[in-house]
């Protein structure tokens, strides 16, 4: 528990450093699947990353003045009988215990006592907009710190969104996630490489799908970081294909995005390669470009470089490929400036990586003037994780020369920022098309 009471500590310097309050983050509610069956349980990435209590109906709420803070959990009790049923709950004498806390109480109190926490703290943090439900039971709690005016309490006079606070933190991993996320990349990377040896003509996409969720789940994750893309031929131009049904056909190619979530934190791999094992030459052709796109991307992933300067990079070199295999015309410059490139790479190259695959963060930096698009880009710091994923998707038409229709590539690894460059986490998923096809054959 000490990563998240660090990390709570630093929650509460800056909630102290802007006037102090009360901060209050509720864990995700289960959802319904059909009747009584339920969509598998994810808890609410801040709420867990500030106290990594795992279990719905649960709230944090943590309190801050000049000189004391106090972190209280809200929690389901104990109930023999349905834990019978549904398993382990801590309640809250072992939750407080086990996470730390300084007290801990049953969630069924927490509108009863939710006048008293609120009375008299100048400002309320809160996930501000993040749900109508919890938006009106605020405002209820508001109204009635309110209806007591008359006896001297005031209530909060400004709501903050402290997401905006913990976002910042989260996209400086620490140590503990950087240890989960080279994990996370390790498990992927070997679900690739297995899903490249199941790989032959006739078999199907979700047979190869199997193949990933097989090598995630053996290795402890407890599920895909988001719905796996494993898309053959044509398919790869879909950028977020879901069907996964199509049988594989000799001469295409497989496009598979998938990485798993390992204890809340995400990775996000894609490769591209042969259905036999074997590039023909335009395919070849325009894997190299994507790859050399990546390599320049990752080359400028680097501190203190700004965040779109890995996207620059791969732009620059897909659009001159582009213009060498006669997709569009040049020169470079007029391609990128009219965004002509844009018809076979429509999508960035990058995206913070971190307990969702979309991780938070602002991607233009929040201390500097300018507003929208005049703002300059976040400049990249050790122990930001971002995706490099250059792609090119040529969809048959008339003007397109024949031998690149229906070609979609994508290559994507997650990097970490370090001190001196970046470190691949995802690394250990082969791309280089000899290593790729010596795989294979293998
Ligand atoms: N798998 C989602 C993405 O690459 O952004
Ligand atoms: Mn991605
Ligand atoms: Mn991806």
């Amino acid at each position: 528990m000490q990563v998240q009471i660090a990390r709570r500590a630093r929650l509460i310097e800056r909630m102290r450093a802007a006037g102090g309050g009360i901060a209050v983050l509720f864990n995700a509610p289960e959802v319904a699947r059909n009747r009584d069956s339920h969509y598998p349980y994810r808890w609410d990435s801040y709420f867990y990353y500030l106290c990594a209590f795992p279990e719905p109906e649960a709230a944090l709420v943590i309190s801050v003045d000049a000189t004391s803070a106090r972190a209280e959990l809200y929690c389901r009790e104990k109930d023999e009988a349905r834990e019978i049923w549904d398993g382990f709950r801590f309640g809250p004498d072992a939750a407080r215990e086990a996470f730390a806390l300084d007290a801990a109480h049953p969630i069924g109190e927490l509108d009863a006592r939710a006048t008293s926490l609120l009375a008299d703290r100048p400002a309320l943090f809160y996930a501000l907009g993040a749900e109508d439900s919890i938006d009106a039971r605020i405002a209820r709690w508001l109204a009635g710190v309110r209806a007591q005016a008359r006896t001297g309490v005031s209530a909060p006079t400004r709501a903050i969104d402290v997401r905006a606070i913990v976002d910042e933190m989260r996209l400086v991993k620490d140590a503990h996630e950087i240890d989960l996320m080279r994990r996370a990349g390790t498990i992927s990377a070997a679900a690739h490489l297995r899903a490249m040896r199941a790989c032959a003509p006739g078999r199907h996409e979700y047979e190869v799908e199997a193949e990933l969720l097989h090598e995630f789940r053996r290795n402890g994750s407890q599920s895909p970081a988001y719905g796996s893309i494993v898309a053959g031929g044509r398919n790869a131009c879909v950028l977020h294909y879901r069907d996964n049904a199509a049988q594989l056909r000799d001469g295409d190619l497989l496009l598979i995005d998938a990485g798993c979530e390992l204890d809340g934190y995400a990775s996000d791999i894609t490769r591209t390669f042969p259905v036999n094992g074997a590039f023909s030459a335009a395919q070849r052709e325009l894997y190299e470009l994507v790859l050399a796109a990546q390599a320049a991307a990752i080359e400028a992933t680097q501190p203190g470089a700004r965040f779109i300067d890995p996207h620059d990079a791969a732009v620059r070199v897909l659009a001159q490929g582009m213009i060498d295999c006669g997709l569009i015309e040049g020169p470079r410059d007029a391609a990128i400036e009219s965004g002509a490139y844009k018809r076979f790479y429509m999508h960035r190259t990058s995206h913070w990586l971190g307990m969702d695959v979309h991780d938070c963060g602002e991607y233009r930096e929040p201390g500097e003037p300018g507003t929208g698009e005049s703002r300059p880009w976040r400049v990249l710091r050790p122990g930001m994780v971002l995706t490099i994923e250059p792609g090119i998707y040529v969809q048959a038409a008339d003007d397109v020369p024949e031998r690149y229709h229906d070609i979609g590539i994508r290559i994507e690894d997650d990097a970490l920022v370090t001190t001196a460059g970046c470190e691949i986490l995802s690394r250990d998923a082969p791309k280089a098309p000899g290593d790729i096809e010596a795989l294979m054959r293998g």
